[in-house]
């Protein structure tokens, strides 16, 4: 492998002005670069923790040969994150004589805002939203709306002005439609194939030119933290002001962006966000696709990735528990070595995974689910949109032909102090009918798998109440029995 260029800046496109940057610490936001060192203070920072969307901005990359433009969390995005790509702040709607855009014009037009804090944020959404789909749904405007707090105007004005954006405006005029050719173009030409490597001590960071480079630069710097959509790491910084640098930003290595699906399984690059996995995962497990539009908003699912909800080993991790239902494998590397390892012996305890220093998380392989099998996941919180796991349950049930449990994997979040399969419900459901008393005979079993604590979001007793219900649910579901609940649509509310 020969080792590639060395660049000691950082290059992106700001608004209509190239940039180029060497004096950009580790852990910088893009959020304190746009209004402290730009003072474009259109862009507004709520919470500084990726909830109110009242920081979002677009970031435009390329991906293949597409140019495509994301709203994101400028506070927990870090600038350095941005090298290559184009981003695009409140301030560049500004049209002609200071003509308002059509976005703008519909939130003007059906009363969108009253102190404005939370408006340019959702401006921004609304544009992103717009962009990829110019006539929404209600259901598209409030899953694209999920990352967006107001205070004060209430949301019915703002869903209105949402759904009357293309009266106030065409698509094929706006500015970065118009100029999608040039601004890839552009964009192309900031690719050099190089390394970035800035500073040192406690500002340090490494962008590394691909993933062969990421590999030889953890085996230099093992003691670096890894970030991808630090939609985890972000928080580290703007809440705990905890020292990350070393740094290594791996989101915008190509090769880790990948998903495909090979010999009956679904191939997800560690690199790869929940909304580029959405499309794939919801044509081909749809329960684990209407799993991911409960994580996070748009801004969220745009940055975070699979990947990182794995590494991280949180108890409250959403995918985990999913994914050791479906039997899924890690790949982890480390230099030229790659190990394939079950899901769930990946999370030993508490804070602690089966990862050496200098090792990542290279891919993620989901089999698909056997024909006939059933498959799903519930996450219960206090809230529907945007809100952390209480408890998670998945299943995946092979019934067969004589009506018997055939296979049975069973995991949940929340419920211990990892993502955790459930090993004695499951042998009581084996080689038993798949019928209510079953499932009432396997309720006892969870106490032997599981010890929940009580915390803000739940107490122990509700946990284990919830979890045993959560089988009952599914269990009703596949028989039949009941509907699986639907997601409210606006409108009925
Ligand atoms: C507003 C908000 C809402 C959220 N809602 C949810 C939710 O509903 N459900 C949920 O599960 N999570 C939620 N999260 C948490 C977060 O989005 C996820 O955990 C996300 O998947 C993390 O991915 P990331 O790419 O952002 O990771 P990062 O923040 O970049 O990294 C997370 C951890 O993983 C490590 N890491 C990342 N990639 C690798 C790799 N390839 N190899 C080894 N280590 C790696 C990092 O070093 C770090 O320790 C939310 C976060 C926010 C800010
Ligand atoms: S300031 Fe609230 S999401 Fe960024
Ligand atoms: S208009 Fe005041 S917070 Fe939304």
């Amino acid at each position: 492998m020969a080792e590639p260029m060395i660049r000691s800046h950082i290059r992106f496109l700001l608004n209509g002005e190239e940039v180029s940057l060497s004096d950009v610490r580790a852990d910088e936001t893009l959020l304190d670069y746009l209004r402290l060192r730009c003072r474009l203070v259109g862009t507004k920072e709520g919470c500084a923790e990726g909830d109110c969307g009242a920081c979002t901005v677009l970031v435009g990359r390329l991906a293949g040969g597409d140019l495509v433009y994301e709203g994101v969390n400028a506070c927990i995005r870090f600038l350095a994150s941005v090298d290559g790509c184009h981003v695009v702040t409140i301030e560049h709607l500004r049209g002609e004589n200071g003509a308002l855009h059509p976005v703008q014009q519909a939130l003007v037009d059906y009363h969108g805002s009253q102190c404005g804090f939370c408006t340019p944020g959702f401006v921004m959404s609304l544009y992103a939203l717009w962009m990829r789909n110019p006539r929404p749904s209600d259901r598209d405007i409030e899953k694209a709306l999920q990352g967006n707090l107001c205070r004060c105007t209430g949301y019915e004005p703002i869903v209105k002005a949402a759904r009357a954006v293309s009266a106030s405006g065409r698509l094929e005029a706006d500015f970065l439609v118009r100029e999608r050719a040039s601004v890839a173009a552009r964009l192309k030409g900031l690719r050099d194939g190089a390394r970035v490597e800035i500073g040192a001590g406690k500002g340090r960071l490494v962008i590394p030119a691909d993933v062969d480079d990421l590999a030889r630069v953890l085996e230099a710097e093992p003691q670096a933290t890894i970030v991808a959509g630090s939609t985890d790491v972000g928080l580290w910084v703007t809440k705990f002001l905890r020292d990350i640098a070393p740094v290594v930003f791996i989101g915008g290595i190509e090769e880790l962006r990948s998903i495909s699906t090979v010999n009956g399984a679904i191939r997800i690059g560690a690199g790869v966000s929940y909304s580029d996995a959405f499309a794939v995962l919801s044509e081909k497990i749809p329960a684990l696709g209407s799993l991911i539009e409960r994580i996070g908003g748009d801004q969220v699912r745009n940055m975070g990735t699979i990947g990182g909800n794995v590494a991280n080993g949180s108890p409250i991790g959403d995918t985990p528990p999913p994914l050791i239902a479906l039997g899924a494998t890690l790949t982890l590397r480390k230099g030229h070595n790659r190990r394939s390892l079950p899901l769930e012996d990946f999370f030993i305890a508490y804070g602690k995974q089966d990862r050496a220093p200098g090792e990542f998380v290279e891919a993620i392989e989901v089999p698909l689910p056997a024909a006939g099998a059933h498959f799903a996941a519930y996450k219960v919180t206090k809230r529907r949109d945007e809100d952390i796991t209480a408890t998670l349950g998945a299943f995946h049930v092979l019934v067969g032909a004589d009506g018997n449990v055939q296979s049975a994997r069973i995991a949940y979040g929340g419920m211990a102090a990892t993502p955790k399969r459930a090993p004695t419900v499951e042998a009581v459901l084996i080689g038993k009918p798949w019928s209510m008393q079953t499932v009432e005979a396997a309720l006892p079993a969870y106490e032997a798998d599981y010890k929940p604590i009580s915390d803000m979001r739940a107490s122990a007793e509700y946990r284990m109440l919830a979890a045993k219900n959560l089988l009952k649910r599914f269990y009703l579901e596949t028989t039949g029995t009941k509907k699986p609940i639907t997601i409210r649509r606006y409108e009925e509310a």
